[in-house]
């Protein structure tokens, strides 16, 4: 696109004069950040009155049930629309087959319950479908002769749908990166009587290094090891592949799209929403929390203006909604800017 100015250029053309006084800055401000594009990630773990900090994400807390429900209510209280929320499953339960996911008493089912049954809908529930917490490998799908075996492992995925649907999730999000695994999701959510559950695909997500202290916080790392997840998730250096994906994901009826990593993705997120026009996720995910923090931490930058920046990048990308862990302190930000 070229801009023709009626004036011609300089010095009749100053674009400084829009940005003379805070008053000019609001009206021509193109893009805002609200707390009602946020969500928030949780993680939770096993026991009762637990907490505790992951140290490659300073800040971020694991937290049992009953501590998490007090999270939840501080979520609803800043205004956050939604939480995602990660278990942390204990090693004993991890298995070659990831059988823990389908359990519909696991740790998910039974925190997604409690929250359901003491908030209601004033806070939307997503959960994350992928095999990676519950196999003793660390993957997200079934491992078969050293392969992640795809059409194996959509079956698991959509028992794990439907124990997270009936537990009361409003949102499934496969994070798995299978083909084929939202069409077969949506059949077997509608199939059980589920058709009001939204899913919410990564459908572009890719084999980034910046998960490394997710991992750290789910357990997920040293199940993993020296492992990789190239052969699933999409090579950074991949964008009309990200398109396809996030086609194919609409027509096997994803309501909305994500794009993960972040910061480094923003073109992805500018292609998806342009080419699209549907609603677009964009996850900072867990290594650009803590590349901020760290920095924070060190004195390099400030906290809170970078973290406000790298959300408002998002919505200037097209992003509609943020899955960060700055989310509640973005809202308590947010609140005070007002
Ligand atoms: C699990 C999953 C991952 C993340 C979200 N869901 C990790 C992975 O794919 O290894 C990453 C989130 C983050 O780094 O913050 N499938």
């Amino acid at each position: 696109m070229t801009f023709h100015s009626p004036r011609g250029i300089f010095p009749s053309t100053r674009l400084r004069r829009n940005r003379q006084c805070a008053w000019i800055r609001e009206l021509v401000c193109e893009n805002t950040l609200t707390v009602a594009d946020l969500i928030w990630p949780m993680f939770v773990i096993p026991g009762d009155n637990q907490s505790t900090a992951v140290a490659s994400l300073p800040g971020v807390s694991r937290h049992s049930i009953d501590r998490l429900l007090n999270e939840v209510s501080q979520a609803i209280d800043l205004g956050i629309p939604a939480i995602a929320i990660f278990p942390v499953t204990p090693t004993s339960l991890k298995t070659d087959d990831g059988r823990e996911a389908t359990n519909t008493n696991n740790l998910i089912c039974s925190t997604v319950r409690e929250i359901r049954n003491r908030f209601a809908d004033r806070i939307g529930i997503i959960c994350d479908v992928a095999l990676d917490p519950y196999t003793s490998h660390g993957h997200d799908g079934l491992l078969v002769d050293g392969c992640i075996v795809n059409d194996e492992t959509v079956d698991v995925l959509c028992r794990q749908a439907i124990v997270q649907a009936e537990a009361g999730a409003d949102v499934i999000a496969p994070s798995d990166m299978m083909d084929g695994r939202v069409g077969a999701i949506r059949a077997a959510l509608d199939g059980a009587g589920f058709q009001r559950v939204l899913i919410m695909s990564y459908a572009a997500k890719y084999a980034s290094a910046f998960y490394g202290p997710f991992r750290d916080a789910v357990g997920s790392k040293g199940s993993l090891g020296t492992g990789d997840k190239k052969t699933y998730q999409m090579q950074p250096s991949n964008s009309d592949e990200a398109l396809h994906e996030v086609a194919l994901d609409l027509r096997e009826g994803a309501d909305i799209v994500m794009v993960k990593p972040g910061m480094p993705y923003l073109d992805i997120v500018c292609r998806v929403k342009q080419e699209f026009a549907v609603p677009t996720a964009v996850y900072q995910v867990s290594g650009e929390y803590a590349m901020l923090s760290a920095a924070a931490a060190n004195g390099w930058l400030d906290l809170r203006s970078t973290a406000l920046e790298s959300l408002l990048a998002f919505k200037r990308a097209g992003a509609d909604m943020i899955l960060t862990y700055f989310a509640a302190q973005a809202a308590k930000w947010l609140r005070e800017r007002e």
